[in-house]
């Protein structure tokens, strides 16, 4: 009966662990570097052209409107987010790049594929339009 006692006493405790750590790898932290980091590139500037590198990189898996919808969506394990939302314009500026820069799981890096950050923030100044 004790061992019964102190299996469920380490079943419950690694339950708890488990799920406590669930909770922190959906919280996407972002370091305060770049939570208070200011968009350089203003929001007027060339906007067509963040429009088409959206097209060309993103809209894939987050659909067109942002809605986390593109045809890619389906494949991919993580929350794609909802670019319309409140919830998600609440963002920093600086969040957003940090998240579009570096990518996280199937989230995939851009630093690379776009090596100028400007474009990254044209992108950031583009989601700012799909606000709803
Ligand atoms: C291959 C599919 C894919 C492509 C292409 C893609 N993303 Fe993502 N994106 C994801 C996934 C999956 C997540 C969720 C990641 C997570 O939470 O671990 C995500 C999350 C994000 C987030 C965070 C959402 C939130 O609610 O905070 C931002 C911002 C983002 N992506 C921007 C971009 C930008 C900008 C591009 C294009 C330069 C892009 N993504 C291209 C799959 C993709």
């Amino acid at each position: 009966m004790k061992t019964f006692k102190i299996l469920t006493i380490i079943g419950l405790v690694s339950f708890a662990l488990f799920s406590f750590t669930t909770v922190i790898q959906d919280e996407w932290i972002v370091p305060d570097k770049y939570v208070n980091m200011k968009n350089p590139v203003d929001a007027g500037t060339d906007k067509a052209i963040g429009k088409s590198l959206y097209s060309k990189h993103c809209k894939s898996c987050h659909g067109k409107e942002g809605y986390g919808d593109g045809p890619k969506a389906e494949e991919q394990n993580g929350d794609l987010g909802d670019f319309s939302t409140e919830e998600f314009q609440a963002q920093t500026d600086g969040e957003l790049f940090y998240k579009s820069s570096f990518g996280r799981d199937d989230m995939p890096e851009y630093t690379k594929k776009m090596p100028d950050d400007e474009d990254r923030w044209l992108i950031i100044n583009y989601m700012r339009t799909l606000a709803e």
